[in-house]
């Protein structure tokens, strides 16, 4: 004689109900909510007993045995919860930055991106450092998961990436309580899942990849690093609207979430730290990708510029700016065109329109450029956006030499904010951009005279000539 008591689980997102009704009550789908059945007798016959039974496995064994600690005492061991696992080389340096300065015991990170931007490369490599743990003087196992690809085809990869560490333990499972089993007997360094839309945990509703399976293979796996003090990377394929619903929902579970992105037809890979529970989030690492595996770009000052251009082609319309992105300095390529005739279309690629628009009407208003009659088109060179202001001038700039007909010598820079007046303004981190483009050979840069007069006085750049102004006008008369 045994109770039991039904539940209704959407298939999609996971909800549930204590009653049916016709559609999810969450996330509105028709047809998607199941019926589960909890019996008091304990027996097999619903999922959640199962799921209930591996799940309560990873937590930490008797949490009533903990107390609240004086934070005194918890600070006594601080070089300890503080210490963070090195990873080794230029390659290993570039990951450790953005994990903020290595990796931590325990803790669960996410690595996002589009499918085929490089997450299984990338991880596999990091794998290799981390076992082979030259850092520390100890090599140890890491262990290898992957739900998509087969042991050899791995093991191909890693062959093609001359990988050949004895400590890399590569195995093919989609099952998480399997995994975490195999993981518990082989006792790695850390383990890497990829991906995490492709395994699932017995006993959860819907398909591997699904929210509701996604998100409590996460949580199982957060309490198994927790417990274990094992680091657990996942991979997610995100794609770049971020559509896929599945590993934007972890971002709050895990500790963090780097996300690499690349544009289609190049080589360069970046890894941001979208969010980061052990460091700042501004760090950004700089990889290329070659045929056997990412390498780390030290000096990525230049990557976004096209190719060179031998001193006696220039071409009007073009101008470098220079950016920052997290505390990496880059220099980039504004280009402009300006075309006297009927269209009068506007077309703006990588400048926020708006920002485009008011620079265009301040070169109109306050520095007289007749720009009325015609079509503009603005581009910024390498598919980059330019979300800082400190690109203003350098805007301006691209059109003032398309409009004038007048190449820029393309040892010329331009740091700086327009204002409304066409008025120069400080941008942060000044000294840095001077100096990042001073190291590149640039021979001129222009900058707001604030700029010029304080935080830039007095030091020394090298051969680099400042030249600092007041508004647009001047910048024009002095460039052009
Ligand atoms: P991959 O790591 O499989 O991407 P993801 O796991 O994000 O889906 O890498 C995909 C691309 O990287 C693939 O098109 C081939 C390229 N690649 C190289 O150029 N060099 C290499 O050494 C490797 C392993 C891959
Ligand atoms: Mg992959």
């Amino acid at each position: 004689k045994s109770k039991s008591k039904s539940t209704w689980v959407c298939t999609e997102c996971g909800y549930t109900d204590g009653q049916w009704w016709g559609y999810c009550r969450e996330c509105s789908n028709v047809n998607t909510m199941k019926e589960f059945t909890e019996s008091d007798n304990g027996g097999k016959t619903s999922g959640f007993q199962v799921s209930e039974r591996i799940v309560k496995s990873w937590l930490p064994k008797g949490s009533g045995d903990a107390f609240p600690m004086r934070l005194t005492d918890v600070n006594r061991g601080v070089n300890q919860s503080e210490w963070r696992f090195p990873l080794s080389g230029p390659f290993g340096n570039e990951v450790s930055r953005v994990l903020g300065g290595g990796l931590v015991p325990g803790s669960l990170v996410l690595i996002g991106g589009d499918p085929g931007v490089g997450k299984s490369t990338l991880m596999l490599q990091i794998a290799a450092i981390i076992a082979d743990g030259k850092e520390i003087g100890k090599p140890a196992p890491v262990l290898y998961v992957s739900g998509e690809e087969s042991v050899e085809q791995i093991g191909n990869r890693a062959d093609r990436m001359e990988i050949s560490t004895e400590e890399l333990f590569l195995y093919s499972s989609t099952d998480v309580e399997d995994i975490l089993q195999k993981a518990h007997l082989l006792s790695p360094r850390a383990i890497i899942i990829d991906s995490i839309q492709t395994v699932h945990l017995m006993g959860v509703t819907g398909s591997a990849g699904g929210i509701y399976q996604i998100k409590e293979c996460t949580a199982a796996l957060l309490r198994f690093a927790k417990k274990t003090n094992i680091p657990v990377f996942l991979i997610g394929h995100v794609t770049k609207s971020g559509d896929i619903a599945g590993p934007r929902a972890l971002e709050h579970i895990v500790d963090a979430v780097l996300y690499m992105e690349g544009e289609q037809y190049s080589s360069h890979r970046l890894l941001r730290a979208f969010k980061n529970r052990f460091g700042s989030t501004d760090e950004l690492g700089v990889f290329e990708m070659s045929p056997c595996g990412l390498k780390a770009v030290t000096n990525p000052s230049e990557i976004f510029l096209s190719e060179e251009r031998s001193d006696s082609e220039f071409l009007a319309g073009l101008a470098i700016a220079v950016i920052m992105d997290g505390s990496r300095t880059f220099v980039i390529e504004i280009q402009a065109l300006c075309a006297a005739g009927s269209s009068l279309s506007r077309q703006v690629n990588g400048v926020q329109a708006g920002r485009a628009d008011m620079i265009i009407s301040v070169l109109m208003k306050q520095a007289g450029l007749k720009l009325q009659s015609n079509a503009i088109f603005l581009n910024v060179v390498s598919g980059l956006t330019l979300t800082e202001t400190a690109g203003d001038l350098a805007v301006a700039a691209a059109i003032c030499s398309s409009f004038l007909e007048f190449p820029i010598p393309n040892n010329v820079a331009f740091i700086g904010e327009i204002g409304l007046g066409g008025e120069l303004r400080m941008v942060p981190k000044m000294e840095k951009r001077v100096s990042t483009v001073a190291k590149l050979g640039y021979k001129k840069c222009v900058v707001p005279i604030s700029a010029a007069e304080k935080s830039l006085r007095g030091l020394d750049f090298g051969d680099i000539e400042i030249l600092g102004c007041n508004n647009l006008k001047e910048v024009i008369n002095t460039v052009f």
